[in-house]
């Protein structure tokens, strides 16, 4: 694997490609960040990967400071899955200057569920996706589904900004216990890692209930949501939505139900798509 740290460096590693296969991450490497390179090296003729924990995103409660950073670690993980190229600016090497031109996406989607809980999160996202992109300049783009409505979001940028780019969506990792992998599962202390399953078994039993005919989707939500603050959880929102824009759903739609809660100071969030 070869390693860029500046964006003249990665020009340079990446030349001749002209169908690279991208998989943007903050670090952190999981099995289901692995399982989105793996797919990338499916795509490509070069999987590149990044690593940069993007201040832009974060507010300023938020836990960018202690986001875990483990280098090492995370470049082992690369390696043995094959990935071709990791580019790894410093805030420097991406943001010489501060980063005043930034990327609002559509707020229909973006202010909604995670943008009303964490305002300005998705300008961060899609202003660093939209700079990487120009950096690694990819054929394809490969995000995972446990950040549902960011795939969503992503997808919608790249689409009014007419890059070339394929979005590819990758199915959530989850541990036996039905718990999404997420690098922000590293804060649960013991007892709330066993409890944190409870979050993927209320999106079941949301899902469940719709298939099992109930129509009532506000009744659902605040079931589920009494159901996590009964266990001691905070929840922001469990959300049954449209799957193709994230609004609320009339008769007929594809659904998604999604939600996000605390757990002791540990904010998770999941979705899982009810249906075919
Ligand atoms: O999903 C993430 O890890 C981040 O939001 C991303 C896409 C790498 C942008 O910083």
């Amino acid at each position: 694997m070869q390693i860029a740290r500046t964006i003249p460096e990665l020009r340079e590693l990446l030349g001749g490609a002209h169908r690279a296969a991208f998989v943007p991450t903050m670090g952190n490497l999981h099995a289901g960040h692995l399982s989105l390179v793996e797919k990338a090296r499916t795509l490509g003729d070069v999987s590149v990967a990044s690593i940069f924990v993007n201040r832009l995103q974060f507010l300023p409660h938020e836990d960018f400071d202690t986001y875990p950073r483990t280098w090492d670690s995370d470049c082992e993980k690369l390696q043995s899955v094959g990935c071709d190229v990791l580019f790894a600016p410093d805030e420097k090497a991406l943001y010489p200057q501060p980063q005043t031109c930034k990327v609002h996406p559509n707020p229909l989607i973006a202010d909604t569920l995670e943008g009303e809980f964490r305002p300005g999160f998705f300008i961060g996202v899609c202003t660093v996706v939209m700079k990487l992109f120009a950096c690694v300049q990819p054929r394809f783009a490969v995000f995972g589904k446990k950040d549902y409505q960011q795939l969503m979001v992503i997808r919608h940028m790249v689409e009014q900004f007419a890059l070339p780019i394929e979005v590819v969506g990758a199915e959530t990792e989850r541990a036996e216990d039905g718990l999404a992998l997420s690098s922000r599962n590293g804060y649960l202390d013991k007892q709330e890692r066993i409890q944190a399953s409870q979050l993927s078994a209320t999106l079941r039993s949301v899902a469940q209930a719709v298939k099992d005919g109930e129509r009532d989707f506000a009744a659902i939500e605040a079931r589920a949501t009494t159901a996590l603050a009964a266990r001691g959880w905070k929840p922001d929102y469990v959300a049954l939505r449209r799957r193709s824009d994230l609004q609320r759903p009339a008769s007929g739609d594809a659904l998604v139900v999604l939600a996000a809660a605390r757990l002791g100071n540990t904010r998770l969030i999941d979705n899982l798509e009810i249906g075919e």
